[in-house]
């Protein structure tokens, strides 16, 4: 089910003594770019507590099989789909002979009959329980099933004997699933515009819309764990700073246009996510306007579409544009992703009771000249995570055409 970068790894823990020197593992596993997350075995459990490997990873660590809790969030199922690796370490004799014989008595064991991911196996464990036929039989048995075996060394073990049966390191394990290698989007400029813009009426009021900056935000975030480097151009938010390398804050949509317009040279990517006010009124008021009259009639200007303007430059760069569509989403996005000269366009349905603006969820029907993807209801965090990873796709394809 890889569908992207290959870089989601379970990490199964089971219950040898060499447990401790997993938590090191997922750091260097994180520092190769991959998000682990950790399932752990009962026996696991009593040698290290599941919170330390939930501090480490940055997700909650599942432990059972029959958790309601953690089944309502990401059920054991979805989590085998998840994964793109399962890396067993370490793999103690019990838990390779329980895998070889197909047996799922727990959530690890079910998760390696339930999943495609390439298996890896670190095996730990005492010197004769290594060499014994039983044990050397599972794993022929584990390797012949396309099992990856990674060590074990001869060393020094827990019980004081010496001889094979000692876990790989950490650096080496994650070493042999992958080298450190640069991130995806390792300097590559991105400018990308967020949150709603404020039209003024007069010193006190605004034309705004409901945009939370939420879904900007989190792409923002996404993009530079990718390694890009990110200017965000914002419009009036509540959302914490990501890690960008500048933040250009703004109000009107005519202050987004002149932050927009004079970064454009120094960018390889322009996404636009921002809910740009397309009209703005065309005299605000110098002071407060007063209720004297019973009507009032506003007259509004269009403002610059700052997404056209940047795909139709001399050199532009790849160009990601944003659609709210209330009917007929697809065609509507297609229609703007080539009047627009967009490289790709990512299209959600509004005024529904189903995700938008507001909302922590969305779904996105993603368009590019000759193709597309469906990314369906999930959190924004996650939706932009899958969205990223598809730009990126698309990005790397277009470069790799023009070089
Ligand atoms: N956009 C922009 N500048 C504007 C208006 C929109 O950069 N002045 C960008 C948005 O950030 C989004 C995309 O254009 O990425 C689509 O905006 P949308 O409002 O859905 O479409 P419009 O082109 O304005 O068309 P319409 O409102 O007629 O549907």
């Amino acid at each position: 089910m890889s569908q992207h970068l290959d870089s989601r790894l379970l990490l199964g823990v089971s219950g040898g003594i060499s447990a401790y020197k997993s938590v090191d593992l997922v750091r260097r596993l994180k520092e190769r770019g991959f998000e682990v997350r950790v399932v752990m075995t009962q026996a696991a459990t009593a040698l290290i507590t599941p919170l330390t490997f939930q501090a480490v990873s940055g997700h909650p660590v599942r432990t059972r099989l029959f958790d309601p809790v953690a089944e309502a969030g990401m059920d054991h199922i979805e989590l085998a789909r998840w994964a793109e690796w399962l890396l067993i370490a370490p793999a103690t004799a019990d838990l390779m002979a329980r895998m070889a014989a197909g047996i799922a008595d727990d959530l690890l064991t079910t998760l390696v009959l339930a999943t495609d991911a390439q298996v890896c196996l670190a095996p730990a464990m005492n010197q004769h329980m290594w060499r014994h036929p039983a044990t050397q039989e599972n794993l022929e048995t584990l390797r012949a099933r396309g099992a990856r075996i990674l060590g074990p060394i001869d060393g020094d073990q827990a019980c004081g004997d010496v001889g094979p049966g000692r876990m790989l390191e950490p650096i080496e394990i994650a070493e042999s699933i992958r080298p450190r290698a640069e991130p995806p989007l390792a300097g590559v400029r991105v400018l990308l515009t967020a949150g709603p813009t404020r039209e003024p009426l007069d010193p006190v009021r605004y034309l705004g819309n409901r945009s939370s900056g939420r879904m900007g935000y989190a792409l923002a975030n996404v993009l530079c764990d990718l390694g890009a480097q990110v200017i965000l151009v914002s419009g009036p938010t509540e959302l914490p700073a990501p890690p960008v390398v500048e933040l250009v804050s703004v109000e009107t949509a005519a202050e987004m246009h002149a932050a927009v317009m004079g970064r454009t040279t120094a960018c390889d990517l322009f996404v636009a996510t921002a809910a740009v006010a397309d009209y703005r009124p065309a005299s605000p008021a110098a002071h407060k306007i007063k209720k004297d009259a019973a009507e009032l009639s506003l007259r509004l200007i269009r403002n610059p579409d700052i997404l056209a303007q940047v795909a139709a430059l001399p050199n532009p760069p790849f160009t990601v544009g944003f659609a709210a569509e209330t009917r007929e989403v697809e065609r509507a996005a297609r229609d703007k992703l080539t009047s627009k000269g967009l490289d790709m366009i990512a299209a959600n349905q509004v005024g529904e009771p189903l995700g938008g603006f507001e909302s922590e969820d969305n779904a996105l029907t993603v368009l590019w000249d000759g193709g597309r993807r469906d990314l369906p209801m999930m959190t924004k965090t996650r939706l932009a995570r899958e969205l990223a990873l598809l730009i990126v796709e698309r990005y790397r394809e277009r470069h790799a055409a023009s070089t």
